[in-house]
């Protein structure tokens, strides 16, 4: 079977941290490189907990340093959710290996040319780095297959009423990749909202009882605190969803969309605006995944972290 070449690009971030958990154990994809960002903490935080993450999987590919700041707008961090580590909770491995010597434009650049087959970037955080790529190496465009990203909503917003964190970070960056007319899977929180992880999932996932599998329940116990004081009753693992549409699109309800990027205004900045009603008479450049099967979901999590060997004693 032919494996989908994947990047990595995100700001762990629990959510994030499960999403590559989940990639990283799949037999369809091929993680080509990862890459961090910033958004959910600065990239000096998120950089080390990527470099720890990849270590607790082993996870050993080309890894780079992320832009330090959006293309534009003022940095966003949001320790209110994954704590001042932007990976708060359970203790991690330090970091066994060392990143390369180039950003992450730059690795994802070497690694898409180099690649036989056009590659899929996977991102979960700001687009910032996607932007960078895209501005730097438009010649590159046909040669990325599609982008599988966690972003916006096309109903509401978690940051503000009408922006998804990772757009509001940075919606310039956003809005390029958007328009760039390469195909798009937005994960937004149409479901990631409804791709909730319960408490007895937690247990689940703990019972598997290998140290990645320990790891996991616990990154689900702290993100789940965060939420439950906002009233869910589990923890939406939003980035999963992103990679899980990779690998099994048929738990997923898709709808096609042209999808607008709002980058500025007193209300709207970083809204991901749907055209439902075709208004515009412009083709979409998006599936929007609107559902998703949450028991499989929930399945697919239990079945990754198997893959990470037997219980310990
Ligand atoms: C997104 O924001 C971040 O806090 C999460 O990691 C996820 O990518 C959800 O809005
Ligand atoms: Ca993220």
């Amino acid at each position: 079977m032919n494996r989908i070449p994947i990047i990595l690009d995100g700001d762990p971030g629990h959510d994030d941290a499960m999403a590559w958990t989940l990639a990283n154990a799949s037999d369809e994809l091929e993680i080509l490189a990862v890459t961090s960002c910033c958004g959910n903490q600065t990239i000096e935080k998120t950089t080390y907990n990527t470099m720890r993450i990849c270590t607790l999987l082993g996870l050993h590919v080309p890894t780079a340093k992320g832009r330090p700041r959006p293309l534009v707008s003022a940095p966003i961090i949001a320790p209110t959710v994954h704590g001042e580590s932007g990976l708060d909770g359970p203790k991690l491995p330090e970091p066994d290996f060392e990143l390369v010597p180039m950003t992450a434009i730059e690795l994802m650049e070497k690694v898409i040319r180099e690649s036989d087959e056009p590659v899929t970037l996977v991102p979960t955080g700001p687009l910032t780095n996607v932007a960078g790529l895209l501005l730097a190496h438009p010649e590159l465009k046909s040669k990325i297959r599609q982008i599988s990203l966690m972003g916006g909503g096309v109903q509401y917003g978690n940051w503000t009423p009408a922006a998804e964190f990772n757009i509001l970070v940075d919606p310039e960056a956003a809005e390029i990749v958007f328009s760039s007319g390469i195909p798009i899977i937005m994960a937004g929180l149409d479901v990631t909202e409804k791709a909730m992880i319960f408490p007895e999932d937690f247990e689940r996932i703990r019972a598997v009882g290998n140290p990645v599998a320990k790891v996991v329940a616990e990154w689900l116990e702290f993100f789940y605190q965060f939420h439950r004081s906002m009233g869910y009753e589990g923890a939406p693992v939003h980035d999963a969803v992103a990679v899980a549409a990779l690998i099994h699109p048929e738990i997923m309800e898709m709808k096609d969309l042209y999808v607008e990027v709002e980058t500025e205004g007193d209300f709207c900045k970083g809204a991901t605006v749907a055209d439902f009603r075709g208004v515009l008479g412009k083709a979409p450049n998006a599936k929007v995944i609107m559902g998703i099967d949450r028991k499989a979901f929930a399945d697919l999590l239990v079945e990754a972290v198997k893959h990470y060997g037997e219980a310990e004693k």
